[in-house]
């Protein structure tokens, strides 16, 4: 799959609203109340140091990529993803945040990314590959762009009634929520070991590393 082949379904109103709710209060309370704090416990399973080169593959408008630039001194994120309106909130969060020398934005595709092989420490891809039809690309692609020791950590909707309401609005052929076991299986398919994966609430969050 390819940027030309493949058309993000965040455009128009939905990429400005949308993009919008993804970085608000509004979700991190739906978060803290209903869908449970995954946010925290990806901050602490990626545990930086700081001087990490890292990628976020559907970095959408910048609710992860943002809690992880505020976190790197020399390190500095990539953030890539189909949709212009996201990317143009989220340039616009980073510099109102004084972050955006940390940012590399560019408009891509999490399949086919414009980054370097071997040339990550860190790679994570939140709330992307239920839009996919096949997220094992993705996560090879992931494992390219590591170096050795690097690591991946993917979190989704998991497979709960929730979680297949809100990831049910896609495109038909969309994979959909996943269970810990098939995030696992994916991970481990595309080549990464040490895979671990649990549920946090309505989600699912799975961190491995690129021997
Ligand atoms: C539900 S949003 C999540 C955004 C962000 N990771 C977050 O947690 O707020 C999914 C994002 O994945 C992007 N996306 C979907 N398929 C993609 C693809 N093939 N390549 C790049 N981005 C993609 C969409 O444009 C959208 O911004």
């Amino acid at each position: 799959m390819t940027a030309e082949s493949y058309t993000s379904e965040w455009t128009g109103m939905k990429g400005r609203i949308g993009g919008w709710y993804l970085a608000s209060w509004l979700r991190r309370l739906s978060e803290i109340l209903i869908l449970g704090n995954l946010r925290k416990r990806f901050m602490g399973l990626i545990a930086l140091r700081g001087n990490e080169a890292v990628v976020d593959a559907g970095c959408g408008s910048g609710f992860y990529s943002l809690a992880i630039a505020e976190r790197l001194d020399s390190g500095r994120i990539t953030c890539v993803d189909l949709s212009d309106e996201m990317l143009e909130i989220l340039s616009r969060r980073a510099r109102r945040r004084q972050l955006a020398d940390r940012l590399d934005i560019r408009k891509g595709d999490v399949t086919t990314l414009d980054v370097p092989a071997g040339t990550m420490d860190l790679a994570v891809s939140n709330g992307v590959w239920h839009e996919l039809p096949d997220p094992v690309p993705a996560a090879r692609e992931l494992l390219r762009v590591l170096r050795r020791g690097g690591r991946v950590v993917v979190t989704d909707f998991g497979d709960t009634t929730i979680g297949r309401r809100i990831t049910a609005r896609h495109r038909e052929s969309a994979h959909g929520p996943f269970s810990v076991e098939e995030l696992v299986r994916v991970l481990r398919d595309a080549g990464f070991a040490d895979v671990r994966g649990e549920r946090v609430g309505h989600w699912v969050i799975a961190g491995a590393t690129k021997q």
